[in-house]
């Protein structure tokens, strides 16, 4: 669920305090640029079933919305059951917009089970918010009622009974990628598992842009990254998904929803949407997992608080790189790697939205990396002792405009 930003803010960093930890964006400041209905009767985007996305979209009505055949749509009092009454120890999250339950369901009738019996899911209660969380609520069910890939969050059922709107999605036993980075985690991430993470969310976010109909995510940042139990990332929280724009638009114009630090300049601006926003929002992803810091942090200094205006200059020296890099890897990564991803993080926060590659680009050259990880892993294995480092030369797949990265650690 998302948040709205003030849109008179002319960049991430100036982004109003109340974006980050608003709970009633419907009573933000209205503006030109806001497109939102405040009428009951919603309408919303649809595509063709199974496939990535149909091509032209039509409005569906509520009704529509929630007759859909891949969804349970649950009682409330399953869901309690499911929960054991919706329990504090059964609480596993707590976003801005509601509370996240562990339940146990049957895997065949999905009715509630005992606990550790059946399929375990998570279930999320919005708090009562009015049209605001019940149009997110809306669009989440919209979207993953028809969306389906290896590395978006299963959407298994809804529940809307009075006032209570809830969603009950498969269980992801490791969180998500803001618990592991910035939170008492057990074990910190390794740079393998957080390359592997980037590739998951990367693949997510190719999928919806590249689909017939494009989506844009708007939603991007590490706590909506969830992990299975191999660390294979899926994006959750659809309710700010929205279509791109379609024929010659550039852009799609709507109010600026987002999180302080995840935003891209230029949409905070403006309110004008594209996919380049979420690339954007993917490179700061990008910075947390090479420094292991938040995009925003309010208890750092000030020059250090954005993460990408701290980024930028110590991305661009060689020598600063070493500093920024998260102290819990404990110098365990590969410069070179280090240097690509930077690169890449780079690229992606550039400031002309025009300049950044596309999210297809970034997995390739993601994916370039892990293969040359791989590589060398055989060789070692297979008794190569001195099988020489990786070196990824030019991880921009044949015919792209992404410049090489390994020598462009420039900032536009
Ligand atoms: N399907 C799931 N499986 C396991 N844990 C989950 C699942 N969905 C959410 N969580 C946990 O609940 C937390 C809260 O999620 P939620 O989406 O409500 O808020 P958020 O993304 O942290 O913030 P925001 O209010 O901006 O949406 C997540 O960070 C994650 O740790
Ligand atoms: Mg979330």
């Amino acid at each position: 669920m998302g948040n709205c930003i003030n849109p008179s803010s002319s960049g991430s960093h100036n982004i109003s305090d109340h974006s980050k930890i608003s709970s009633n964006p419907g009573l933000s400041s209205a503006s030109s640029l806001t497109t939102c209905s405040t009428n009951s009767t919603l309408t919303l985007p649809s595509y063709v079933e199974g496939g990535p996305c149909g091509p032209h979209p039509t409005p569906r009505t509520e009704g529509e919305i929630l007759s859909s055949p891949n969804l349970k749509a649950f009682k409330f009092s399953e869901l309690k059951s499911a929960t054991r009454g919706f329990r504090p120890d059964s609480l596993i999250g707590e976003g801005g917009f509601g509370y996240v339950f562990k339940g146990w369901i049957d895997e065949q009738t999905f009715t509630a089970s005992k606990p550790g019996s059946g399929m375990a899911v998570a279930v999320k209660k919005l708090k009562p918010e009015g049209f605001q969380g019940h149009k997110e609520w809306l669009t989440e069910v919209d979207y993953l009622g028809q969306l389906q890939h290896p590395n978006l969050v299963k959407l298994i059922g809804f529940c809307s009974e009075g006032n209570s709107r809830l969603l009950v999605y498969e269980y992801m036993p490791r969180g998500s990628l803001e618990t592991h980075l910035f939170r008492r985690a057990p074990h910190p991430l390794s740079w393998a598992t957080r390359i592997k993470v980037a590739i998951g969310a990367a693949k997510g976010l190719s999928f919806l842009h590249d689909s017939e109909t494009q989506v844009i995510y708007r939603d991007v940042k590490a706590s909506n990254i969830l992990l299975d139990s191999e660390f294979n990332a899926k994006l959750s929280d659809f309710g700010l998904a929205k279509d791109g724009p379609t024929g010659n638009k550039t852009h799609v114009s709507t109010r600026v929803m987002g999180t302080q630090g995840y935003a891209a300049p230029e949409y905070v601006a403006t309110g004008r949407l594209s996919a380049k926003a979420d690339v954007y929002s993917f490179g700061v992803v990008l910075l947390e997992l090479l420094s292991g810091r938040r995009a925003f942090d309010r208890t750092k200094p000030d020059a250090e608080q954005n993460l990408v205006d701290w980024a930028k200059p110590c991305l661009a020296d060689k020598r600063k790189l070493s500093r920024f890099m998260d102290s819990r890897l404990e110098g365990q990564y590969p410069k070179q790697g280090v240097r690509v991803v930077a690169a890449l993080a780079l690229q992606c926060t550039g400031s002309d939205a025009k300049l950044r590659p596309r999210m297809s680009q970034v997995l390739a050259a993601l994916e370039q990396l892990q293969d040359v990880k791989k590589g060398a892993e055989k060789l070692t294995n297979a008794g190569h002792r001195n099988a020489p480092n990786p070196v990824i030369r030019s991880p921009a797949p044949r015919g792209s405009t992404l410049p090489p990265i390994t020598q462009s650690t420039r900032v536009r």
